[in-house]
């Protein structure tokens, strides 16, 4: 538990709760914050460098904290900044409980974590549970002999050194998901990298001491986790062969023992004050089985659904996901989350092909009824960059979406290096934050002033959603909290589309900032998306 002065300073800082307007006589129905929050994720590598290594560092990440607060976003998440060998960039952990000395100390994590605190932001960590590094000291330990102490805490396995025990395959390589160990003369299971042995959940040891890991962090007063890949936690202990058609699929991992493991998690975390929460990474493209992580609200408070992250910029695939989400989410009281783009994943900039509708994605994301996550880099719109084949560094061809994030015009763009650790993105002197933040028509002015209308309008936030009837190739929805409510049309398409809407409503934004703060002229123009809000003096327009 925290110190009650600790508890006390949290709450000071920004209300943990905020009453929900509504119905008359019903008391305020407490709302957690990451509800309401927009979350930024920071892939720590690549956000900014202050060492001259190349790399970003946690003081890269405090020193644009105004960038952040400017902005608006409500709590940060940082990929892994943890002890790693870097076989999978961090996602390969050596010690849970420690910052790679290429991203500062403890003490830099710690002063990261006052400063967005009195910024009244949040912070959420990387928690990486299904594998370590096989340069954890666990491990070590348990490839050493087959009777070591720890000789149980991975998934060994007897049987002939060319046959592996199974026909689980591992992410990136689509090779074995089992490796060969010449000491124990077995074979340890790996989902990811052979540099990434699983541990097994089963033994009650290694889910204690992974609780232990994530006490260490909250007791450093983080304000919760996203949760690596937790769908393959609890693993069935007889690890069947896969149906062919679903070995390279993770559906076939959704196991029950995995919910049980959840349920311990998050009692680690109720145990604390001030809202701790998880969002949890289910990488399984199936919203239905998603939905099942949040238990009975006693699993993850969040969960990552990635079919909307895979599905075409169109509207009826875009129609379809949003119906998926509200038929599988609301029976169950689950919250959804919204993503377009991340670590692992082209930038949403570079699969939908033009800024254009990059900008009329960012109004859908934060339209949308749930919690928004943004991947540092799209505020400025920024494309993949172009890797040459001699500068590829990752396992995963994951590279292009996480070049580095330029801050200033200058070469070197406000890193310490001229030449980070990867290239820059295209145009990177243009999509400086410097360069946006002077330009009032920018993708990221774009952003804020989308982060400002949310904030500004519980029924953004927290509303009711309704489809509203709209020609084809556009996706038109009301939000509603109590009197309040909002519109967001999104044209999908490159030719202008009529949109008939109940005249007093006025252009609160537009993505490409046409008409805000005028009238709505009825008409969306092509790869346009607009919310709108009934103009003063008419019902439904108030602030909340
Ligand atoms: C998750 C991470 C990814 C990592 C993998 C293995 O999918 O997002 O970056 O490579 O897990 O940890």
């Amino acid at each position: 538990m925290l110190p009650p002065e600790l508890s006390d300073r949290r709450s000071a800082i920004s209300p943990l709760h905020e009453p929900v307007r509504g119905a008359l006589y019903s008391p305020p129905v407490p709302q957690p914050w990451w509800k309401s929050a927009v979350i930024y994720q920071i892939y720590p590598r690549s956000f900014c460098d202050t060492t001259g290594d190349g790399v970003g560092d946690l003081e890269g990440i405090r020193r644009h904290l105004d960038h952040l607060e400017w902005l608006g976003v409500d709590a940060l998440w940082l990929s892994p900044f943890f002890t790693s060998p870097m076989k999978d960039f961090g996602y390969d952990v050596a010690d849970y409980c420690d910052v790679d000395p290429l991203f500062g100390t403890l003490a830099d994590f710690d002063r990261l974590v006052e400063h967005c605190h009195a910024r009244g932001m949040r912070l959420l960590i990387d928690w990486v549970p299904n594998h370590t590094s096989d340069q954890h000291p666990w491990f070590v330990e348990s490839r050493s002999s087959r009777d070591n102490p720890k000789a149980d805490w991975y998934w060994w396995r007897d049987g002939s050194p060319h046959v592996p025990p199974n026909n689980w395959v591992a992410a990136f390589t689509g090779e074995p998901a089992w490796t060969w160990d010449e000491s124990r003369q077995q074979w340890y299971l790996h989902m990811f990298l052979a540099e990434q042995p699983d541990l097994n959940w089963w033994n009650p040891e290694v889910v204690e001491a992974m609780h232990t890991t994530l006490r260490f962090w909250l007791d450093r007063d983080v304000d919760g986790f996203r949760m690596d890949v937790v769908h393959l936690l609890g693993k069935d202990r007889a690890l069947p062969d896969l149906p062919s058609d679903a070995r390279r699929t993770n559906v076939a991992h959704d196991y029950p023992r995995t919910h049980e493991l959840l349920r311990g998690i998050r009692k680690v975390l109720d145990g604390y004050p001030g809202d701790r929460m998880i969002v949890g990474e289910v990488y399984i493209l199936d919203t239905a089985r998603v939905a099942t992580y949040y238990g009975r609200g006693d699993e993850l408070h969040l969960a990552f659904n990635f079919p909307p992250l895979y599905a075409a910029w169109e509207a009826d695939a875009w129609r379809a996901e949003v119906d998926r989400v509200v038929e599988e989410f609301d029976p169950r009281d689950a919250w959804p989350t919204w993503v377009l783009s991340n670590h692992d994943n082209p930038r949403h900039r570079s699969r939908y092909g033009s800024e254009s509708r990059a900008r009329a994605a960012a109004v859908l994301l934060l339209g949308l009824r749930g919690t928004p996550f943004l991947y540092a880099g799209e505020e400025l719109g920024l494309e993949d960059a172009l890797i040459p084949p001699e500068r590829e560094v990752d396992p995963g061809g994951r590279d292009g979406c996480r070049a580095p994030l330029p801050w200033t015009r200058a070469p070197g763009h406000g890193w310490a290096v001229e030449e980070p650790w990867l290239p820059w993105p295209p145009q990177a002197a243009e999509h400086s934050a410097e360069a946006e933040r002077e330009d009032q028509a920018s993708m990221l002015h774009l952003y804020r002033r989308l982060l400002a209308a949310r904030r500004g309008s519980s029924a953004l936030r927290r509303g009711s959603f309704s489809w509203l009837e709209a020609p084809a190739g556009v996706l038109a929805f009301e939000r509603r909290a109590g009197e309040e409510r909002r519109l967001v049309l999104v044209n999908f398409e490159a030719a202008p589309a009529p949109a008939a809407v109940a005249e007093g409503l006025e252009v609160e934004v537009a993505s490409d900032g046409a008409g805000e703060g005028r009238t709505f002229s009825g008409e969306l123009g092509p790869d346009q998306a607009v919310v709108l809000r009934p103009a003063p003096g008419v019902a439904g327009g108030a602030a909340g």
